[in-house]
C-alpha cells in the first residue's frame, strides 16, 4: 500500500507547545510495513533528518524541519503473560500514556498510578525514564522492542540494556535518533505497594476522605495536585518541566547553605541502570525554586513566559516562536549560574 506523505504541513497542532513551525514532509504509520515504507521516502537520508514524534508533549521546535516527520500511530495493549507476582503487560507506542494508566488501574495491574496524566505517548515513556510523584519507568519496565532506523530490524532491550537514570536513557544519548520504540512491556504488581509519601500526596487523600488507600485513590490524588499547578496545554503551550532538577556534590551544597540555609534539597545517589561503580552521595536542587529566587516566576515577553504557579515551567501564551522561548530559558540559565553556580540543564529535547 502506498503511504500517504504530506508536503510543507504546520506542526501546530503536533506539539503541545503550539510552536508553528513547517515540516518539509509529514506522515503517520500504524504498523511496521508502513514504517519501514516510509523509510524509502526521499525525504528519509542522511542529508535531511528523520523525526519520530510521539505527542510531541517535551519538545520545542526553534526553526522548521527540514525532513520527515514521522508520526507514531502504532496501537494495542495486551497481557502477554502473568506469574505469582505480576502481570507483563505489553503496550504499543502510539497508545496515549495516560489511557494506558488507567486500562492498568480499571484491571488493578499495580505500579504507575503515580503517573497519571502525564501526557504523551507510551513510546517515549522510556526515553527520558518518566517520573513523577516518586516513580519512574525504570520501577515497572520489563523489556521493549524497537526498529533499527538504517539496519531495519528489530531490537529487544531489557531494563539493564536501557541506562535508566533521570530522565535519561540509552534512547536519549547514544542512540538518539537511531531507534523508533515500538512497543513496551510493563511489570506490574498483583498486591499493589502504595506509593504515598511523596510531595502532597498524603495530604491530598486526606483532603478527599480517603480512609482506604488504594490505586484509584492515589492516581485521582495525583490528578487533583498536578491539575492545581500545572498549566493544561490546551488552554497553555508548554512541555512541562522545561529543565532538570540539577545535582550538586555535597560540597557544593554545603557552601550554597551557608549562604542559602533554606535551599530545597534531597538527598540522592543513584547510578543509571545497568551500570557498576561507586555511589558517591549528591543532592538534588529543585530547579523551580532557584528560577523563582532569581525573579523569573510569572515573567512574560510578548507571549514567552514563565508560569504563574511553576516557574519549571515555560509557556507559550498564544504567537511565540520556539526562537522566543529557548532565548528566555537561555536567559533564566544564565541568572541561576550567575546567582547560584548552579548550571541548569534543559530537560525538553530542543529541535
Ligand atoms: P514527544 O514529545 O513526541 O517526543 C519526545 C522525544 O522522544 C523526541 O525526541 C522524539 O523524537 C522521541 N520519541 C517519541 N516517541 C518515540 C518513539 N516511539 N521511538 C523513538 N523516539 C521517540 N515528563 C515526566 O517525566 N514527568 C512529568 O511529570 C511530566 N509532566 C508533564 C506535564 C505537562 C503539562 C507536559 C506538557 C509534559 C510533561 N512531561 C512530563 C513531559 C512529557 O509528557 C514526557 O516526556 C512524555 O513522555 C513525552 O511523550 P510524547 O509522546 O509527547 O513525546
Ligand atoms: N518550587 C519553588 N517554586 C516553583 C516551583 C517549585 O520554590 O515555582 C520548589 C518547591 O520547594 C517545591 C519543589 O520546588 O517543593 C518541588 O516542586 P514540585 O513538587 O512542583 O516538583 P518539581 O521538582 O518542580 C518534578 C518533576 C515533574 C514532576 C514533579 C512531581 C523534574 C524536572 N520535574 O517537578 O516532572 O511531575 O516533580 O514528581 O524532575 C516534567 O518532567 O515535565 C515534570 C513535570
Amino acid at each position: 500500500m502506498r503511504m500517504q506523505v504530506q508536503q510543507n504541513i504546520s506542526l501546530k497542532p503536533y506539539n503541545t507547545f503550539g510552536i508553528d513551525i513547517t515540516a518539509k514532509s509529514f506522515a503517520a504509520f500504524t504498523n511496521v510495513d508502513e514504517l519501514s515504507e516510509m523509510l524509502q521516502h526521499p525525504t528519509s537520508n542522511s542529508k535531511h533528518p528523520t523525526l519520530i514524534l510521539g505527542g510531541g508533549s517535551n519538545i520545542l521546535f526553534t526553526k522548521n524541519f527540514d525532513g520527515l516527520v514521522l508520526k507514531n500511530e502504532l496501537k494495542g495493549i495486551e497481557l502477554v503473560k502473568d506469574d505469582a507476582k505480576h502481570y507483563y503487560v505489553k503496550a504499543a507506542a502510539g497508545e496515549a500514556w495516560h489511557g494506558f494508566v488507567l486500562h492498568c488501574i480499571n484491571n488493578n495491574y499495580a505500579g504507575v498510578e503515580n503517573l497519571s496524566l502525564i501526557p504523551g505517548n507510551v513510546g517515549a515513556s522510556p526515553m527520558q525514564n518518566i517520573g513523577a510523584y516518586g516513580v519512574e519507568i525504570k520501577d515497572v519496565f520489563y523489556e521493549l522492542e524497537a526498529y533499527h532506523l538504517n539496519d531495519k530490524k528489530k531490537v529487544t532491550f531489557s531494563l539493564n540494556d536501557c541506562a535508566f537514570g533521570y530522565r535519561e536513557s540509552v534512547f536519549k544519548r547514544m542512540y538518539k535518533n537511531e531507534f523508533v520504540i515500538l512497543n513496551v512491556t510493563y511489570k506490574l504488581n498483583k498486591q499493589p505497594i502504595f506509593n504515598t509519601s511523596y510531595g502532597a500526596i498524603n495530604q491530598e487523600l486526606e483532603n478527599m476522605g480517603v480512609k482506604d488507600v488504594s490505586i484509584q485513590a492515589i492516581s485521582q490524588a495525583v490528578i487533583n495536585i498536578r491539575s492545581s499547578k500545572l498549566p493544561n496545554p490546551k488552554e497553555i503551550g508548554n512541555a512541562g518541566s522545561f529543565f532538570k532538577n540539577p545535582t550538586i556534590s555535597i560540597e557544593q551544597l554545603n557552601k550554597l547553605q551557608e549562604e542559602f540555609p533554606n535551599i530545597p534539597n534531597y538527598p540522592t545517589s543513584s547510578l543509571p541502570t545497568g551500570q557498576a561503580g561507586t555511589q558517591h552521595p549528591t543532592a538534588k536542587l529543585a530547579a523551580g525554586w532557584l528560577i523563582e529566587q532569581c525573579g523569573w516566576k510569572g515573567f512574560r515577553k510578548n507571549d514567552a513566559g514563565c508560569h504563574a504557579k511553576q516557574a519549571l515551567v515555560l509557556v507559550n501564551y498564544g504567537q511565540a516562536t520556539g526562537k522566543e522561548i529557548f532565548d528566555l530559558s537561555e536567559d533564566i540559565l544564565q541568572s541561576v549560574k550567575t546567582k547560584f553556580g548552579v548550571q541548569l540543564e534543559r530537560e525538553v529535547n530542543i529541535i
